[in-house]
């Protein structure tokens, strides 16, 4: 190993540890930078091209989850491999499991350090060469797309469409409940293509009343209706060269909605009060939660232009259809919210990780947001079981139309107990009448 003359940087605040450390990578044939601090890092970081980051987590100024952080964000292809002193500590440990880094735990050996370095170099080039990392330079690794996380098929279905529309003008139509990220997607394909130094503009089309939506969109003429005391531009012309967001298509009346087929159509607009048509030059992209092909055929929009929107059209999956991007969802708004409010990262139990895996998730990514931002702020270090919202836990309901197996009835009723006794096993055993070794097994 280290015969491509790989560059390592070594931070930790223990200088035997960095010594230890630094010793064992050069007998690896590893070339090695070493700092005390995560400002030194930063600096070397600057300055050098490094291969492979190795870190401690507790560090007296800065710890070493920011720098974590802060080379994620801006050195996404960076490998990181976290070396802790404080097994302990598990708050730490349990995101970092969950993400997308590797550690080892103190006091290790040189063989483990080893094979600590040989996977973090092989996660990377494995990464280096699948289809995604290599189209979409920009993010580096494969679970995250500009600011869309995920790794499930689903939403690497929605990406590999991003690439294609996202330096052409097509027309996008996105779909997808409540709160599954269509406006992310929306910016994405806007903010990862070509056209991103022109603007982006949003306007939802069900927030606004209709004659004045019209002249949000369309402009107006002076003396266009009372009030109208100057000529303006639309929304239309204002995202030139751009992108115009029209949230809620679905909601646009029926004269709006016949104004957007012309616009789509001629490429032209015609201000409110106004007959002059003028150009334009956009790409527009819509977006809707309720199915658009099914109020065409009840007559509540038109066909003609729903065919005009729909040139290329992008289902975000509902979160409940994607759990394995829940976890790294949860990451990251342990990440964020913990460092907003308790400047640190914050985790999760086990139990509390399992729940939020189980829950369905109606309101999706906005819902589970939402959760985890109120549950850093009630717990202290982790976000147990009694911090999570009670419309989360579980209910058996037997009126239920699905029929469970029965080891998936005992675990939600083992799970219900275990809550209801604040995750005291003694308790949960002498309720459930099984001894605590039983129960031990069944957890696991
Ligand atoms: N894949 C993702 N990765 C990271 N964050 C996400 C992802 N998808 C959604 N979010 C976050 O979830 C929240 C809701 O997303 P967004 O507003 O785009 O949803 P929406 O589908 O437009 O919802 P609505 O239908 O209610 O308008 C936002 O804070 C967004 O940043
Ligand atoms: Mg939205």
């Amino acid at each position: 190993m280290g015969l491509k003359n790989e560059n390592v940087l070594i931070v930790d605040d223990d200088i035997n540890i960095l010594e230890l450390i630094y010793r064992h990578l050069q007998s690896f044939n590893y070339h090695s930078y070493k700092a005390v601090s995560v400002k030194e890092a930063l600096a070397i970081l600057k300055d050098s091209r490094i291969d492979l980051l190795i870190t401690d987590l507790k560090m007296p100024d800065v710890d070493g989850m920011q720098l974590i952080n802060y080379v994620s964000e801006h050195y996404p292809k960076l490998p990181k491999l976290v070396v802790t002193g404080y097994p302990s500590v598990d708050d730490a440990l349990n995101v970092l499991k969950s993400g997308a880094i590797d550690y080892l735990v103190k006091p290790f050996t040189k063989e483990e350090l080893r094979q600590a370095v040989m996977k973090s170099f092989a996660e990377n080039e494995q990464l280096l060469a699948s289809p995604i990392a290599q189209t979409n330079s920009k993010s580096g690794g494969n679970e995250q797309y500009g600011e869309l996380i995920g790794r499930s098929k689903a939403i690497k279905r929605v990406t590999s469409i991003i690439d294609r529309v996202k330096d052409n003008k097509a027309t996008v139509l996105i779909n997808g409940e409540s709160g599954t990220g269509k406006e992310l997607v929306a910016r994405s394909v806007h903010y990862m293509g070509k056209f991103s130094r022109a603007p982006f503009i949003a306007v939802n089309c069900g927030a606004i009343p209709e004659s004045l939506l019209e002249a949000e969109l369309f402009g107006y003429a002076k003396g266009a209706f009372t009030g109208a005391q100057e000529q303006r531009s639309g929304l239309f012309q204002a995202a030139d060269k751009g992108t115009l967001f029209l949230d809620e298509v679905g909601n646009a009346s029926p004269a709006v909605q016949s104004k957007l087929l012309r616009a789509l159509q001629e490429k032209e607009v015609i201000k409110v009060g106004s007959q002059k048509t003028e150009k334009i030059d956009l790409r527009v992209i819509a977006a809707t939660n309720s199915d658009l092909l099914s109020m065409v055929q009840k007559g509540l929009f038109r066909e003609d232009l729903y065919y005009r929107l729909t040139v290329v059209e992008i289902n975000v999956p509902p979160l409940r259809e994607r759990k394995e991007d829940l976890v790294l969802l949860v990451n990251k708004f342990l990440t964020k919210y913990g460092l907003e409010y308790k400047d640190r990262v914050v985790s999760i139990t086990a139990d509390a990780l399992d729940l939020l895996m189980r829950y369905n998730w109606p309101g999706n990514i906005r819902e589970l947001e939402n959760v985890i931002q109120r549950s850093v702020i009630m717990c202290d270090k982790q976000i147990g079981l009694e911090n999570l919202p009670d419309n989360l836990k579980v209910k058996i309901n037997f009126s239920d139309d699905r029929l469970l197996p029965l080891r998936e009835i005992e675990k939600q009723y083992i799970l219900k107990v275990l809550e209801a006794t604040g995750n005291n096993k003694s308790r949960a055993a002498e309720i459930l009448q099984i001894d605590r070794k039983t129960l031990r097994q069944k957890i696991q």
